[in-house]
């Protein structure tokens, strides 16, 4: 009986497990098509490159996704009081735009439920960014980020800079079984840029902008692993690429609403 019921769960789930496979697979192809890849060296600050540690990591990659919208879009979410034409104003709508995405506000909600008991997705840029020269750190979306560079903060500035980092059981564990041949092991941290470019016309629909979300993954660098220096599977590294893109998408669409 039991026997039968585990055969039949597998008719079941076998076919569930591959339709859903198969869905995220065309889902991830659909925001892949709609939003490549951007090289670092033209889109990207020295900043998002560099790893938190220098010595000891290296900044093994970066995902880098643009969207254009009109400039009038980005223009309505800059704060009263700031020039709506100042790179800075759109820079900053810009990431508050990102952070206050539904689908980053639900995860940092439960993440202040679990934490602090209290559904709510913490500081979100809603009374502005800074960075910790004033000796305070401004941590965003319940403990997810912090800021580590605010819009125009200097010359190599793409936008507002958030930085993470990975809870190290998990990483160790796999640095560990990595140290006994497992082929993958995890990031200790990353970082985003959140970009705006200059304005341009676009025929039929006015002046733009290019909207960008970018990411970059720092791990340890272990001498023995030589010039492989190994990292997530590439199937994680995929979703992690699409989650990203889909983050975009969703800031762009609740943009234009
Ligand atoms: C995206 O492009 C950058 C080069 O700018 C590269 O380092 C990175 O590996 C690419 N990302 C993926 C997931 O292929």
């Amino acid at each position: 009986m039991a026997g039968r019921t585990s055969t039949r769960l597998l008719y079941l789930t076998v076919p569930l497990g591959a339709a859903s496979a198969y869905g995220i697979h065309i889902g991830l192809s659909h925001l892949e098509a709609k939003y490549p890849n951007l090289s670092a060296s033209k889109y990207a600050s020295a900043a998002l490159q560099a790893p938190q540690h220098p010595d000891t990591q290296r900044c093994a990659y970066t995902d880098i996704f643009a969207a254009q919208i009109p400039l009038t879009a980005l223009q309505k979410r800059t704060r009263s009081g700031t020039h709506q034409t100042d790179q800075i104003a759109l820079e900053e709508a810009w990431a508050r735009t990102v952070l206050n995405s539904r689908i980053l506000r639900v995860e940092a909600s439960v993440l202040g439920l679990l934490t602090k008991g209290k559904f709510h997705p913490g500081d979100t840029g809603q009374n502005g960014f800074r960075d910790g020269r004033d000796g305070t750190t401004q941590t965003l979306l319940n403990g997810v980020a912090y800021t580590q560079r605010i819009p125009g903060a200097d010359a190599d500035s793409r936008g507002l800079l958030i930085a993470w980092g990975m809870a190290e059981p998990p990483r160790v564990f796999f640095e560990m079984i990595a140290r006994w041949g497992y082929p993958w092991r995890l990031m200790s941290g990353g970082r985003h840029e959140m970009g705006v470019s200059d304005p341009y016309e676009v025929p039929g629909r006015g002046l733009c902008v290019d909207v960008r979300f970018a990411g970059a993954h720092d791990y340890e660098i272990f001498a023995v692993e030589g010039e492989n220096q190994k990292v997530i599977p590439a199937w994680v590294m995929r979703l992690h690429a699409g989650y990203a893109r889909l983050i975009l998408d969703q800031a762009v669409r609740e943009l234009l609403q």
